[in-house]
């Protein structure tokens, strides 16, 4: 048994936290956070706008402090401000503000400098897979281009932990296949990493597990593949015969909650399918797709009420 596989099965937690709860002012961030990250995971962390990712991200970083409860980040208890513990861990803030005269080359070797690397660390190595011009001041890089440098920034130590708050937010889609890349061999080499995201197509490719955060409160912490309501799947038919046929073909009796769209008859059905398939086989069927729901559309069932609820909430 490697030493990863040693420390997962005796549980040992990159990030535990407990009771942990944040409050600004009477603005409630987080309430009562209960979670644990195990060593040598991706683990993705999604949820509304003003759900409590980034505060929970802030208190890990030790940016902002706990109202109350407990953390615990690679073994050590989380109290004040802690130097050593803040360089083992590459962080990314939501909003990167980097403004400055020098260089992306200058400003990094500077940082470098500050984490005690010797020579340049992963610099030029993570800077050219991502075309990170360094040569070009960081002043006239565009949104993309920041968001490259704090990636640099935060994985050029090699890190044991990333904490990443939105990281591919700006990146195109080129560049954040390479990012994805980047951090599957951080955690491949035992790094752990914690992501927040909006783009829950990355949580379905990457991600090992998931924690959904909604008013301030986890409401599960499952792996991607186990995240609730995915216990179903969803058929998509095309019969030969064009028009909206539910009711001619009485096909509420496969899903009360059938709809049609644009010529497709959409449909949800828990557990054993032959059933279903059998009662659409009665019709000329030309064309048929079979699928678990993506998170994105557990996501969007989950909240479409989740606006007003969350201004009451407040
Ligand atoms: N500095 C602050 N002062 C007062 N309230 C704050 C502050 N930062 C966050 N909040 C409040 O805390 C709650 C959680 O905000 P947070 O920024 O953690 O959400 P989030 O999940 O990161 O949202 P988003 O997806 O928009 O980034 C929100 O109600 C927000 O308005
Ligand atoms: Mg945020």
């Amino acid at each position: 048994m490697v030493s990863s596989e040693c420390e997962r099965v005796i549980g040992l937690s990159a990030i535990s936290v407990r009771s942990l709860t944040k409050y600004y002012g009477r603005t409630r961030g987080i309430e009562n956070i209960d979670l644990d990250v195990e060593k040598g995971e991706i683990f993705g962390f999604i949820g509304p706008n003003g759900a409590g990712k980034s505060t929970t991200i802030r208190l890990l970083m030790q940016l902002i402090f706990p109202t109350s409860g407990t953390m615990r980040v690679l073994g050590e208890e989380i109290r004040g401000d802690n130097p050593r513990l803040r360089r083992r861990i590459g962080y990314l803030p939501g909003e990167v503000s980097y403004y400055s005269d020098l260089t992306g080359r200058q400003l990094l070797t500077f940082i470098a400098g500050a984490y005690g690397l010797e020579g340049l660390g992963r610099i030029e190595e993570y800077s050219e897979r991502l075309s990170l011009d360094l040569s070009k001041t960081v002043k006239s890089y565009s949104l993309g281009n920041r968001k490259k440098l704090a990636l640099v920034h935060a994985l050029m130590h090699d890190p044991e932990l990333l904490i990443l708050d939105e990281p591919t937010t700006g990146l195109d889609p080129l560049m954040q296949a390479v990012f994805f890349d980047m951090i599957k061999e951080r955690r491949d080499a035992g790094a752990t990493v914690f992501l927040s995201t909006h783009v829950l197509s990355e949580v379905d490719k990457v991600c090992d597990r998931v924690a959904i955060i909604r008013n301030g409160s986890l409401v599960s912490v499952s792996k991607v593949s186990e995240v609730p309501g995915r216990d179903h799947r969803r058929i998509e038919v095309t019969f030969k015969e064009p028009g909206n046929l539910i009711e001619r073909f009485d096909l509420a009796r496969i899903d009360p909650d059938v709809v049609y769209e644009a010529g497709v008859h959409r449909f949800k059905v828990s557990g054993e399918i032959n059933d279903a398939l059998r009662a659409l086989a009665e019709h000329p069927v030309s064309d048929l797709i079979v699928r678990l729901p993506s998170l994105e559309e557990l996501f969007m069932e989950f909240y479409k009420d989740d606006n007003a609820a969350e201004t009451n909430g407040r």
